[in-house]
């Protein structure tokens, strides 16, 4: 496979733009050698600039739940485009939209559309301690809710320079997993902690399940001690089921963060819950938090477009079905071989881990091991395979991909492994 192009273009935008990227996650740093460039997109395939097609499993990251460029998303945004594209005043799609997403969420009453997941987090920790009037925020090791101080502030793989140590003293970290270890913070911290917020299934320290038992007491605590729990579901919300994580656990949270998916490819976030506490939001309350292109009428009518697509239970089945299948051929195979690697998967979301043991939190994450997971990552690159260049963060297929596509992956998975183990 030739990638001169990418390569060439490479070596221009590094000159212009940090590391050539906008996203540090888009890097190959982690995997070694250069990002890149994809032109093309189509269904569950995205081509290069030197013309080379891949099965894509990053699928921009998770939005792409139907794929690339689905009709009916496409239609949507012809359609806008012939009346506006951004007013700075309501329109009717944000009443269309808001009203779709508390039908499909039970958990929200109101909800507030801002432009990525980061935004949609960083504002709903600002709500929960201004409706608290607390200022600590609970967070999980490994956990990632977009480039906020407050959540950077963790040890995890995306550790940061540059936050304050006064916002660091306000972040505490416990265990995914661990109730003890959020019920000591508790204990230790009492009438102080204004937020949890945890992702339901993790999806940055490899595809990490929340136990139920875990997930439930964690509703108790928060409901004991009048702390508000946020779920973060930037990434499992529209994408493991149409109600999200919440309504597969069957617990509602007091506020939920969405992004990704919720705007059918165009950028969007949205954090919404209780009446009572997103009415502390001015222009009703005292917590401020503004957009210009918040709510936007592209990002409206894509979502609408695509939640309503997603409303036909087949699409969730099939994507089950499909990762049922994925998930119990790599792992007999991996197992039958005596390979130290796993698929760890819900829904469509997975990771192909590099461990002899499967991963319950950021310290199990730990025994990760990189330098496989890079190999492998190059040799069924060359085949044809784009994952993301990471051993930890989650891959996503869609309902575009078919059967032959995954059948296809499994050979490539398991001649690369082959080969690796050698
Ligand atoms: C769980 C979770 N929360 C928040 C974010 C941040 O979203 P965005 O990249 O749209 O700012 C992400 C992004 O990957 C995420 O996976």
């Amino acid at each position: 496979m030739i990638h001169k192009k990418s390569h060439d273009l490479f070596s221009l935008i590094e000159n212009l733009i940090p590391g050539g990227v906008n996203s540090p996650f888009r890097s190959f740093n982690e995997v070694g050698g250069q990002a890149l460039f994809m032109s093309y997109g189509q269904g569950s395939s995205i081509t290069d600039i030197d013309g080379n097609e891949y099965i894509d499993y990053v699928g921009a990251w998770g939005p792409l739940i139907l794929g690339h460029r689905p009709s009916c998303v496409i239609k949507a945004l012809y359609s806008i485009v012939e009346n506006v594209m951004v007013t700075g005043a309501p329109h009717i799609l944000e009443y269309e939209f808001a009203l779709k997403i508390t039908q499909i969420m039970p958990s929200i009453a109101k909800i507030r559309f801002v432009n990525s997941g980061t935004e949609s987090c960083m504002s709903a920790l600002r709500l929960a301690r201004g409706y608290t009037g607390r200022d600590l925020v609970l967070m999980f090791e490994g956990g990632y809710h977009g480039h906020i101080d407050i959540t950077l502030a963790s040890y995890n793989h995306q550790s940061s320079q540059g936050i304050p140590a006064n916002v660091k003293g306000n972040t505490l970290m416990a265990r995914y997993n661990d109730i003890e270890s959020v019920a000591e913070l508790f204990k230790k911290f009492k009438d102080k902690i204004a937020a949890v917020i945890i992702e339901p299934v993790a999806g940055s320290m490899s595809v990490v399940k929340a136990d139920l038992q875990f997930l439930k007491d964690l509703r108790q605590i928060c409901f004991d001690n009048n702390t508000v729990l946020i779920f973060d579901e930037v990434l499992t919300g529209l994408r493991l089921a149409l109600g999200g994580a919440q309504g597969l656990y069957n617990i509602e949270p007091d506020i939920t963060c969405l992004g990704k998916i919720l705007g059918g490819g165009m950028p969007i976030g949205a954090y919404g819950g209780r009446a009572d506490i997103m009415d502390y939001l001015m222009p009703n309350g005292q917590v401020y938090q503004a957009g210009t292109f918040s709510g936007n009428p592209l990002s409206m009518a894509c979502g609408l477009a695509i939640v309503g697509e997603l409303q036909n239970p087949d699409i969730y089945r099939k994507l089950e079905n499909l990762g049922h299948y994925f998930e119990n051929e790599f792992n007999s195979f991996c197992k039958e071989m005596n390979y130290p690697v796993l698929m760890q998967r819900v829904g469509s979301m997975f990771s192909i881990t590099f461990s002899s043991k499967a991963i319950f939190n950021f310290a199990d994450s730990e025994f990760i091991d990189k330098d496989k997971f890079a190999e492998f990552f190059h040799k069924v690159l060359a085949q044809g395979v784009y994952l993301p260049p990471s051993a930890y963060d989650a891959a996503c297929f869609s309902y575009a991909h078919s059967d032959n596509d995954i059948a296809k992956t499994l050979e490539i998975f398991k001649t690369a492994l082959k080969e690796i183990f050698a």
